[in-house]
């Protein structure tokens, strides 16, 4: 842990909030997980759960450790029990209007000298931070998906971030055992600049019917070495989060060479978000996952 920072609040118990209470704990925080729903909290208790028990099965960590780490998570859905936080990392929707109407409603309950974070993947630090009471306690901490596997974490400054906000975030992540790299606030950072323009490719390279989505994916991985296709990652990451990063990286820079492929947004509007709805490039509801196209 470090020094001066107990309590960790994730907001936004997904794919991302999870991984995030999982690893915090793990590490010793206090985790408060807050989510609009107790529903929503509860699934992703048995979701942190169920992935520390794989750890354990793994000889990753001991039954211990998934007790203690489970032990130190508490689940919430009244954002007041967010208040005595030292750090907030948010980790909703990755939508603009979402995540203001959060800051919005944090703010003025939460310890003047907690530093809030995001996790977004892609939106301007410095625009989120103006929405915030404390833009020189804000900045960009990117987590990676699966959190409990993958290794960096992308810190980002807004242009008002302080370097003691800076120093702390750069603690608290190094406590976790991960590696930082630095990125400018540019849209979409480093890894998702380079990585969303190559899965949007492989999801034009199915529309123009250049390959079947086993063909691309066998393709990346066994012609480029990729560890997993393009198209089985953009179910991973949910293609909700795709669009919406093509659409900011589009916006943002202004080059044509990002739009958005039209089937990603047809995806999209059909609900077929990937994995965490069952149904993306792969259809998951069966044994194992089965190509749609
Ligand atoms: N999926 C990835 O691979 C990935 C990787 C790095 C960063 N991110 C970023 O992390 C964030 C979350 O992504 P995710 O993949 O976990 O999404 P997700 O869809 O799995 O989870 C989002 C969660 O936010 C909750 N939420 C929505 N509005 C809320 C509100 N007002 N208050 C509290 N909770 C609210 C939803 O109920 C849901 O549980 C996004 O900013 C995304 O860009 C995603």
């Amino acid at each position: 842990m470090t020094i001066g920072m107990t309590k960790i609040g994730v907001i936004g118990a997904g794919q991302m909030g999870c991984g995030i209470a999982h690893v915090s704990a793990l590490a010793g925080y206090d985790v408060t997980l807050y989510d609009l729903s107790q529903e929503r909290i509860e699934a992703a208790l048995a979701t942190i759960n169920g992935n520390l028990a794989r750890q354990v099965v793994g000889g990753k960590i001991t039954e211990e450790d998934r007790k203690a780490a489970l032990s130190k998570i508490k689940g919430s859905a009244a954002m007041g029990d967010l208040a005595p936080m030292d750090l907030v990392i948010e980790a909703a929707t990755e939508n603009e209007a979402v995540k203001r109407k959060i800051y919005a409603e944090l703010c003025p309950i939460l310890n003047p000298a907690a530093i809030l974070a995001t996790n977004t993947s892609s939106l301007s630090i410095t625009r989120l931070a103006s929405a915030t009471d404390r833009p020189e306690r804000f900045m960009g901490i990117h987590f990676m998906n699966p959190v409990p596997v993958m290794k960096l974490v992308e810190l980002v400054r807004g242009i008002a971030t302080q370097e003691d906000t800076f120093a702390a975030a750069r603690a608290f992540v190094t406590s976790l055992d991960k590696v930082v790299t630095v990125a400018e606030d540019f849209p979409a950072f480093i890894v998702n600049r380079i990585l969303l323009p190559m899965i949007n490719e492989a999801i034009y390279t199915l529309y123009e019917g250049v390959g079947t989505v086993e063909a691309i994916d066998t393709a990346m991985k066994l012609g480029a070495n990729h560890p997993m296709g393009p198209l089985q990652l953009a179910d991973f990451i949910g293609l909700d989060t795709c669009l919406s990063i093509m659409q900011v990286l589009h916006d943002g820079l202004a080059d044509s060479k990002y739009r958005p492929c039209p089937l990603l947004v047809k995806y999209v509007e059909a609900g077929w978000l990937g994995r965490k709805a069952g149904r993306g490039f792969y259809d998951y509801r069966g044994e194992v996952p089965l190509p749609t196209r």
